[in-house]
């Protein structure tokens, strides 16, 4: 069950967190990586643990937030039948504290960087006779998550674009979803942590782990593991859905 055997797969932001472990596994479950990334060093790390275990993978040093990069590495690549929009940043602040700065650079990135991969994506899905898109939204677009305003705003925008491409796409076999997950330990947290509350972060690394209901904070690979069930073919039945991954933060915390 889960091969991805023949299979070729994009994953923007491969380097780091999240997009590390999507890469790590999907390339032990057969498939060929392809990683979009900014941080050429980063995917080159990837790149290097995935080869170690016997893997297939290549990078492209691409900003997603930039069209022509993005369908030239898409041009490069070749037949593709899985794309992750998994590459994101964040952003800490109240609508005051939101400049049009950080709004076009979250933006640009969390939601045109997603939009740029779809397009690039798509035509050749269609060509090809179908493919598989999973989009990494956020607990963040399900509920209102203080001083996360432009954060928050891309990742509804990154869940309402997956049911767009859902519909749109279901008669090429091309299914779409997202996964929202609530706080996952990786450099993405540290990063934010230390950048907003220097001289604090042992308090709010720990407040941010009780913040998920199950006490702790979630794991690369364990979103890895529901990325990889549901871009294989046993997730044949499944599109436009999200799917938290979130030790209980929607609906358990009252
Ligand atoms: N970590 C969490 O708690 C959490 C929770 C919910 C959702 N998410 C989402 O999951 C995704 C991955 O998060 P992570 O925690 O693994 O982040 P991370 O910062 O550890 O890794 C993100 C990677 O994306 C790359 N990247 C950033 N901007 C890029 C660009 N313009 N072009 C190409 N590559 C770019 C970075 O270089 C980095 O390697 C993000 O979309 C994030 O919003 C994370």
């Amino acid at each position: 069950m889960f091969s991805l055997k023949n299979k070729h797969a994009v994953i923007t932001g491969g380097g780091s967190g999240i997009g590390r472990a999507i890469s790590v596994l999907f390339a032990k479950q057969g498939a060929t990586v392809h990683i979009i990334e900014l941080n050429a060093d980063a995917a080159a790390q990837t790149i290097k643990e995935i080869e170690g275990a016997g893997g297939t993978a290549f990078g492209y040093t691409a900003d997603i937030s930039k069209q022509e990069q993005v369908l030239d590495v898409f041009k490069q690549a070749g037949r593709i039948d899985i794309l992750v929009n998994n590459a994101g940043i964040a952003h800490v602040g109240n609508l005051e504290g939101t400049t049009e700065a950080d709004l076009d650079r979250i933006y640009n990135v969390n939601i045109k960087g997603a939009y740029n991969a779809l397009y690039a994506a798509i035509p050749g899905m269609k060509a090809n006779g179908g493919g598989v898109i999973l989009n990494m939204a956020s607990i963040a677009a399900w509920v209102g998550i203080a001083d996360r305003f432009a954060y928050s705003m891309s990742k509804g925008a990154v869940m309402a674009m997956s049911l767009s491409v859902a519909r749109d796409y279901l008669a090429d076999n091309i299914r779409c979803n997202s996964i929202s997950p609530a706080r996952v330990h990786t450099p993405f947290v540290d990063g934010f942590i230390a950048k907003n509350y220097t001289g604090r972060e042992d308090e709010i690394f720990e407040k941010l782990s009780k913040s998920q209901p199950i006490g702790r904070m979630g794991k690369p690979e364990e979103v890895a593991a529901l990325a990889l069930y549901l871009c294989s073919d046993e997730a044949g039945f499944i599109t436009g859905c999200d799917y938290p991954i979130d030790g209980g933060f929607i609906k358990l915390n009252n």
